[in-house]
């Protein structure tokens, strides 16, 4: 039998790949509701209350990621191949700690902050500034653009090997055995 990730690793990833999704919806669906209405208010906090668990959860992967070594893959998969996949993992690992990161900086550069749960109110740290606020925010907006593109190539590589049956897709998978 072919080495696996361990199962904290793979309940991780599907649980960490979930919830990214999800609140990529949310985060597009919040464009739909209008400026400075307070259901916009309400549901801005709500996405980044749920952005700042999900960034710890992220830190947790982090840490499980670097903490143990890669199963070593089949000596089938072609050493480029391979390679290929570490580093897309890497860009993976990045943009992900990326996406709470830029949101975070971004709320401390205004004068709204983050109302956590939109109970605890978490004052900003840093200056009203709308050019500092900007570029964080952009960096948000072009970091989900990455990050979504990359998923979508990272899952079209998993479905092939799904469909090769070459043992890649069992190293993740959730199924005990
Ligand atoms: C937001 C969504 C997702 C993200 C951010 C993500 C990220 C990652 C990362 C970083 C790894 C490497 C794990 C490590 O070495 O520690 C990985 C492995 C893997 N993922 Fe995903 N993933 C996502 C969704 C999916 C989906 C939907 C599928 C399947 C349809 C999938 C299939 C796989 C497979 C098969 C591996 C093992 C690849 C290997 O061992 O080289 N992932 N994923
Ligand atoms: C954990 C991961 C997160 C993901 C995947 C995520 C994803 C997104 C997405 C896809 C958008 C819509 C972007 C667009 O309209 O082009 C968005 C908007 C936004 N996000 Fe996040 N987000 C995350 C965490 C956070 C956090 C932690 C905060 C702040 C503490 C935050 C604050 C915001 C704000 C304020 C907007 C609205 C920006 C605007 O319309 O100008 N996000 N988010």
């Amino acid at each position: 039998m072919e080495p696996r990730y361990d199962r904290a690793a793979r309940a991780l990833h599907w649980l960490a790949g979930v919830l990214l999704l999800g609140q990529c919806a949310f985060g597009y669906w919040m464009d739909g509701i209008a400026r400075n209405t307070p259901e916009r208010a309400f549901f801005i906090n709500l996405h980044k209350s749920t952005g700042l668990l999900i960034g710890l959860l992220i830190l947790l992967r982090i840490f499980w990621h670097l903490t143990r070594p890669t199963p070593r893959y089949p000596i089938t998969l072609p050493r480029q191949q391979q390679y290929l996949a570490l580093g897309v993992h890497r860009v993976l690992y990045l943009l992900m700690l990326a996406m709470p990161v830029s949101g975070y900086l971004a709320s401390n550069f205004s004068k709204y902050g983050v109302k956590f749960f939109n109970l605890v109110v978490l004052p900003p740290w840093g200056s009203d500034d709308k050019l500092i606020y900007g570029a964080f925010n952009q960096s948000h907006k072009i970091a989900a653009v990455l990050l979504l593109t990359l998923v979508a190539l990272h899952v079209l590589a998993a479905l092939w090997h799904a469909w090769l049956r070459d043992g890649i897709f069992s190293r993740i998978s959730l199924r005990p055995f």
